[in-house]
């Protein structure tokens, strides 16, 4: 008997017969594109740590998002950067706060592009932090009606999805309940479940301003280390009535990602976050690695990994590279 009878290369030999028996392939129907709007008109200010990415204008983010829309890419993720911040973070749900601004004007140009919106207080409070402080500490509770405005009002102004970040207890039950209150049930809510209290945020508190300006965020944000409790967060999302729920950051969590898909079952998001962006983007300038691969070798892992969406950066460099 010839040896060896099984020759795994045998289907690795042409790109044609590599085509044919690949597992997992990422489409532009997978990616979500985050965008940061700004104040001002025909403002496109250059983000430093994640090279081609802008703080953009209503009126240019429209552009980008007309762009965006060419490209196939199904949905958009808005954060807002306001004129003016305060300790209850009242710029979130202002009738004419920068990301209400921001929806209509999408929506009226760019109908058929799905607007999702990132519910916290971060971006919007003095203090930096994802909820109101009393005693130097985030408060549970009186936080969850201001999210709970700030979905509200995304919805109000055209919003057709929110994804409430700040990872507080009972968030996603109190904005379901407000929600169908309204009768605004079609309304689908994406969680960040398991959200990590993690260094890789680091360039997106630059693009957003949204540093704690003291303490951390890990009295509310996950530990690391852990798994378990990422699998509770993601049951009691379910649970309170969340339609697709996240794992944040990607990379660094493929794990978490493989676990929450296998356990239930359910639409997953993961989101490749601007420190994972930046890191790519940073070793490809210096010539180091070749970003294009390595970007779509990372997409795809995430993907393989249990992700049936990935919010990501590289949204529009992989669309034209599928
Ligand atoms: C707001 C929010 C953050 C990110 C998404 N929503 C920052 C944070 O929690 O500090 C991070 C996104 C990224 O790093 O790309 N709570
Ligand atoms: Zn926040």
């Amino acid at each position: 008997m010839p040896f060896p009878i099984h020759r795994p290369r045998r289907l690795r030999s042409n790109d044609t017969l590599r085509r044919m028996v690949r597992e997992t392939r990422l489409s532009v129907d997978d990616l979500i594109y985050p965008m940061f709007i700004c104040p001002g008109e025909g403002v496109r200010e250059p983000i430093g740590a994640m090279p081609g990415v802008n703080q953009l204008s209503v009126d240019q983010g429209v552009e980008e998002c007309r762009e965006v829309a060419g490209l196939g890419i199904p949905a958009v993720i808005l954060f807002g950067i306001p004129e003016s911040k305060d300790a209850a973070g009242t710029g979130a749900y202002a009738d004419d706060g920068i990301v209400q601004q921001a929806i209509r004007a999408i929506k009226q140009n760019v109908p058929d592009l799905m607007v999702i919106t990132d519910v916290c207080l971060c971006e919007y409070t003095d203090h930096g932090h994802c909820g109101v402080i009393k005693d130097d500490d985030v408060q549970n509770d009186p936080t969850l009606q201001l999210l709970v405005k700030t979905s509200l009002s995304h919805v109000h102004a055209g919003a057709d999805m929110v994804a409430p970040s700040d990872m507080m207890d009972g968030r996603i039950g109190a904005i379901r309940t407000a929600l169908d209150e309204e009768n605004l049930t079609h309304i689908p809510i994406m969680a960040y479940s398991a959200k990590y209290a993690s260094a890789y945020y680091g360039p997106f508190r630059e693009a957003a301003g949204s540093t704690p300006q003291f303490g951390d965020r890990r009295s509310y944000q996950m530990d690391p280390p852990n798994t378990n409790e990422a699998l509770r967060e993601v049951e009691m999302d379910l649970e309170e009535g969340a339609d697709i729920v996240m794992v944040k950051p990607a990379l660094a969590y493929l794990d978490i990602i493989q676990r929450v898909k296998s356990t239930f079952e359910v639409p997953l998001a993961a989101y490749n976050v601007s420190g994972e962006y930046a890191m790519i983007k940073a070793a490809g300038q210096m010539g180091w690695i070749d970003e294009d691969r390595v970007m779509m070798e990372s997409l795809v892992a995430i993907k393989r990994a249990g992700a049936d969406l990935i919010l990501t950066y590289f949204a529009k460099d992989a669309a034209k590279l599928i």
